[in-house]
């Protein structure tokens, strides 16, 4: 492919990411699948193209908006690019011969010199964080002079995070068999079954997983799945299971002796628990489709712990996901809180006198967190708080800094963000 050829599929794919509403990753590989002709320098271009984009996302918005375009046109965003990092290459790339983007007409023309004569440094603070302005007013709201620091983190790359299947194998084992393979990591500093490391590589080709001694899963996650708490003989529903990480991490916590019901929407999510219980020895996850609206009514008031893992605008994931901040639009997290919510209530009616909902959201936001479980508290007055640390143990708590609920920060942590807490019912 020509580069200019090159720059063109990045712009159908970043279109298509947005019209899609789907995640970067996955749009990229079908795209390549399409278009088996693309070799392998033209995949890392493409990829590094796009991932430039939603990288510098805020700026090339930012710079886009403020000559007249339209900041969510792919389109105007490469141009902008273009016209500031490499103007000489401009009119060779969007040429409009063979596969090369189509020529500029005038308002783009205008569009790039307005560009590139910006500055940058005139920008505002939401531009530095790259974070959509919308979602910056809420972070600098919660956080103050913190922001920048916290945002700053969620830029970064995101470490692998495995965690240790117990019912296969100890920490130091999986470790072990890991460094035998040439794999580097190192344990993570809060999780006990976990590992952490910076290998490039796929560790999906690894004896240990291969083994069903690991299974990939941010530190974070792992401690959610903690304070769930569970304990052998207990009836235990994962309200939003999704595909089962945090399920299966609680058949592993449980020995494979707790009666844990996996529940989900969407059936194509929890169909993909049976590969992976199989491949780690989990016999104790069964399967349940739920409808969206209520909970069904042979489950009311029968569990010991329902696991709320609620749908979130994914804030906490953005060093995984770094698209996700410019698919979250004004309203969306409003969106989300309607559903959480509703969750909540559902969940309320299936615990048993003296267990507990164990709420989480791999959202920052305080209002998807916080917020939702101070709502419920106020709308269920026989659920009460349960401080974390009296179930993950003083010592873990102070280390992870928490008064009452389960925060975690990218900044703060190093690890996902994560917010968590536990309500117990009280009658
Ligand atoms: C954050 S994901 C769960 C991730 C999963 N627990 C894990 O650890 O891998 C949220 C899940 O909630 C599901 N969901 C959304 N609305 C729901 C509802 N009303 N009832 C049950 N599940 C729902 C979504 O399909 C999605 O799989």
């Amino acid at each position: 492919m020509t580069p200019a050829a090159r720059v063109a599929a990045a712009i159908e794919i970043l279109t298509e990411i947005e019209r899609n509403d789907a995640p970067a990753d996955t749009v990229l590989v079908e795209w390549f699948r399409r278009h088996r002709f693309a070799g392998s320098g033209d995949r890392r271009a493409i990829r590094e193209s796009v991932y430039a984009d939603l990288r510098d996302g805020a700026l090339r918005r930012w710079l886009v908006a403020n000559a007249g375009g339209d900041p969510e046109s792919p389109r105007l965003r490469m141009i902008a690019a273009l016209s500031r990092e490499h103007p000489d290459a401009l009119d060779g790339v969007f040429s409009g011969d063979g596969y090369a983007p189509p020529l500029l007409d005038d308002f783009e023309r205008a569009v790039s010199d307005g560009t590139a004569q910006a500055d940058a440094a005139a920008a505002p603070d939401h531009v530095a964080a790259n974070c959509p302005a919308h979602l910056y007013a809420l972070f600098a709201e919660q956080w103050g002079t913190q922001a920048r620091d916290e945002l700053a983190a969620m830029n970064r790359t995101a470490p692998v995070d495995l965690r240790v299947n117990t019912l296969n194998a100890d920490r130091a084992d999986a470790r072990a068999r890991l460094a035998a393979d040439g794999y580097k990591a190192d344990v993570t500093p809060f999780s006990p079954s976990g590992l952490r490391s910076h290998a490039r590589g796929d560790f999906r080709q690894l004896g240990a997983f291969r083994a069903g001694m690991i299974e990939p899963q941010d530190e974070s996650s792992q401690l959610v799945s903690m304070l769930v708490d569970a304990a052998p003989g207990q009836n235990v529903v994962d309200y939003c299971a999704g595909a089962g990480g945090k399920a299966l991490a609680l058949a592993a916590a449980t020995n494979n002796q707790a009666e844990i019901l996996a529940c989900d929407v969407s059936r194509l999510r929890l169909d993909r628990i049976a590969g992976r219980a199989a491949r780690l020895g989990v016999t104790s996850v069964a399967i349940r489709e739920v409808p969206a609206d209520a909970a069904p009514t042979d489950l009311v008031g029968r569990a010991d712990r329902v696991l709320i893992d609620a749908p979130c605008s994914g804030t906490g994931t953005w060093r995984r996901s770094p698209d996700l901040r410019w698919r979250t639009r004004p309203g969306t997290v409003a969106d989300y809180q309607d559903m959480q919510d509703g969750l909540l209530d559902s969940a309320a009616g299936l615990v048993k006198p003296g267990g507990r909902i164990v709420y989480a959201v791999c959202s920052v936001l305080e209002g998807e967190g916080r917020s939702r479980v101070d709502a419920f508290l106020a709308r269920h007055p026989r659920f009460a708080r349960r401080l974390v640390g009296d179930v993950l143990g003083t010592d873990l708590a102070a280390r992870l800094d928490l008064s009452d609920d389960l925060v975690l920060t990218p900044h703060r942590h190093g690890t996902d963000g994560m917010y968590a807490a536990v309500l117990v019912r009280t009658d």
